[in-house]
């Protein structure tokens, strides 16, 4: 189960592009065969596009992408072994999970050095060829930064918690209790449970937003915004991208520290459910987001701030922009990938407001993370999952928005939870056995081939067993196979960067009162024709009549840009029949 509420309903129910002007501002970089068609480089080329509109991030979960010394765990010279893959699948940017010295009370989120590398994973001058290498590749790095919360085992906390008038004391959020035994007021946890921790050396508690290991930072203290803006210094210096910034609305906390008001029900750890608006989103974020998109501002290249923001509606994903577009660049949209149903007027809603209710800004859709149980079996009805993850990859895929993938998602891993209690390596499966089987369902190591451990590694045990699934969906087999999801996803990829339409056209939905099929137009922004993009949302066949011409589309067929099971390559506008779960995406003029 995902670390937050909001994550918790969810679970139930790649830099470095390179589009010619992401090639200018990536200095260094040679044309290579990822770069965008000449419409696009001429479309893009007058507008100056940076990088990261339109890009493809893809995430890895470095424990588990490929380990080269054997030990059961991924590391660094794993990721950079595998860089011709990433570059040859369209991988514009890689977000690496934390891979800072950490405790690992929570696999890395528990941070306790923001300047260096766990030996775990290698070393700097391994993170400084990455960095490199990735270049060559023509893939930038993006580095995922903690500001909320450090581990208790940073020298930070630890001198704050030695006495209350260390220096370091007011780093973090210490009060009194209501009484012997009684925390501070009713805050919970993310990972269930009071979010207040009794120490007895000092006789306070301390807050935390997650597990009691990660305590969260006092973002009131000038010392601490200095340290960890020197964090971030750090890393852009040595020539990271960016920053995929960690639990972020999370970073204030109600300076009343008064109750949260208690809702109906029960959240998913039998606790009240609390509305969290003390502790949540609070206004203080946005002049951090101001000041630290100053300083990403003030490095070459277009860095770019991304941000782990589960919001529930438009409105609040506008903010995170800025009133002055001064804030993120790309706040993660979490309204459409984690709809987790097949609900056509659920994302034509969605689709259409991060289309039109962002002020131009580009919205980032995200479909699967670390976090979360892998779309293959949140969306797949258990029958036809194989022509779901299509549709999945297209709605990433063919959509305004820039895309962000998972290792895996590409293949069609699916979630393959510990089978008993003494397996589980993740804190919040630990809490939560056996309601709550945690995360290492999701994180499980990266399938590459049918050899041992699935090619991740050599090791006799690694950290997390491979899904027996591994001999069929991996990256090898998958190659050699055309009709594969990995083949689909590459001929999206191509799509997404290549076909101006799809690259940078007007998002218009069409046939817009249709329950079973969700279909929409990019709009042609005035090189070569649109596109049609329609997806059967059930498992019986529909016909659909498209009457396109107020979009300006005199002709009365489309021509299949890349094909589906069942559809011919050209339809006739007035008479589209899509099998159950097909997909059609085809050039209209
Ligand atoms: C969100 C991260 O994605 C998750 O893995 C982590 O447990 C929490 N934040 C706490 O850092």
């Amino acid at each position: 189960m995902g670390p937050k509420p909001s994550l918790r309903l969810v679970r139930q129910g790649i830099e470095i592009v390179v589009l010619a002007l992401t090639v200018a501002s990536f200095s260094g970089c040679s044309p290579h065969p990822n770069t965008a068609s000449p419409a696009v480089q001429q479309q893009t080329a007058a507008n100056a596009t940076p990088w990261w509109k339109h890009a493809l991030i893809y995430e890895i979960y470095p424990r588990s992408f490929q380990d080269t010394n054997g030990d059961g765990v991924g590391d660094i010279n794993g990721i950079i072994q595998r860089l011709d893959y990433l570059q040859g699948m369209g991988v514009n940017a890689i977000w690496l999970t934390p891979i800072y010295p950490s405790p690992l009370a929570d696999f890395g989120y528990d941070i306790s050095n923001y300047e260096a590398i766990d030996p775990l994973y290698g070393s700097m001058a391994d993170f400084d060829r990455l960095v490199a290498d990735a270049k060559s590749h023509h893939i930038r790095v993006i580095m995922d930064m903690v500001l909320n919360h450090t581990s208790d085992q940073s020298p930070w906390f630890i001198e704050s918690r030695s006495s209350r008038n260390n220096p370091k004391r007011d780093w973090y959020i210490w009060r009194n209790g209501k009484g012997p035994g009684i925390p501070p007021n009713n805050w919970q946890s993310d990972f269930g449970h009071s979010a207040w921790t009794y120490d007895a050396t000092t006789k306070q508690w301390y807050y935390h937003k997650f597990y009691a290991a990660q305590p969260d930072l006092n973002w009131h203290n000038p010392e601490v915004q200095k340290a960890m803006f020197d964090a971030c210094r750090f890393w852009l210096d040595r020539g990271v991208a960016g920053f995929r910034l960690d639990a972020i609305p999370e970073l204030f906390e109600d300076p009343t520290f008064q109750d949260e008001k208690i809702l109906p029900g029960k959240n998913a750890f039998g606790d009240p459910n609390e509305d969290q608006s003390r502790t949540e989103n609070l206004p203080e974020v946005h002049e951090v987001m101001r000041q630290l998109r100053k300083l990403v501002d003030s490095y070459p290249g277009d860095r770019v701030l991304i941000g782990e923001t589960y919001l529930s509606n438009i409105q609040e994903q506008l903010m995170w922009y800025g009133k002055n577009n001064d804030e993120l660049q790309l706040p993660m949209d979490m309204q459409v990938g984690f709809i987790n149903k097949l609900d056509v007027d659920q994302f034509r809603t969605r689709i259409n407001e991060a289309e039109t209710g962002l002020n131009g800004n580009m919205p980032l859709f995200v479909f699967d993370n670390h976090d979360n149980e892998r779309s293959w079996d949140r969306y797949g009805d258990g029958k036809h999952n194989a022509a779901i993850a299509r549709i999945v990859a297209t709605l990433l895929l063919t959509t305004r928005a820039t895309a962000m993938t998972y290792y895996g998602q590409e293949i069609g891993m699916v979630t393959t939870p510990p089978k008993t209690r003494a397996e589980v390596q993740d804190p919040v499966g630990k809490i939560g056995w056996p309601k709550d089987k945690g995360r290492d369902g999701e994180r499980t190591p990266m399938q590459w081939d049918t050899s041992k451990n699935a090619g991740f590694s050599t090791a006799v045990k690694t950290w997390l067993p491979i899904p027996p699934s591994y001999k069929t969906v991996n990256i090898q087999v998958e190659s050699g196979q055309p009709d594969s999801l990995l083949n689909w996803y590459k001929q999206l990829i191509a799509l997404h960067k290549n076909n101006p339409a799809i690259h940078d056209g007007q998002n218009i939905m069409v046939d817009a009162s249709d329950p079973n099929v969700l279909s929409y137009l990019r709009k042609n922004p005035g090189v070569g024709p649109s596109v049609l993009v329609a997806m059967n949302f059930t498992s019986k066949p529909h016909t659909v009549a498209y009457a396109l011409q107020t979009q300006g589309i005199q002709g009365s067929t489309a021509t299949a840009l890349l094909e589906d099971d069942g559809m011919s390559k050209t339809v006739d506008l007035n008479h589209v029949m899509l099998p159950p779960f097909a997909v059609f995406i085809g050039a209209v003029q």
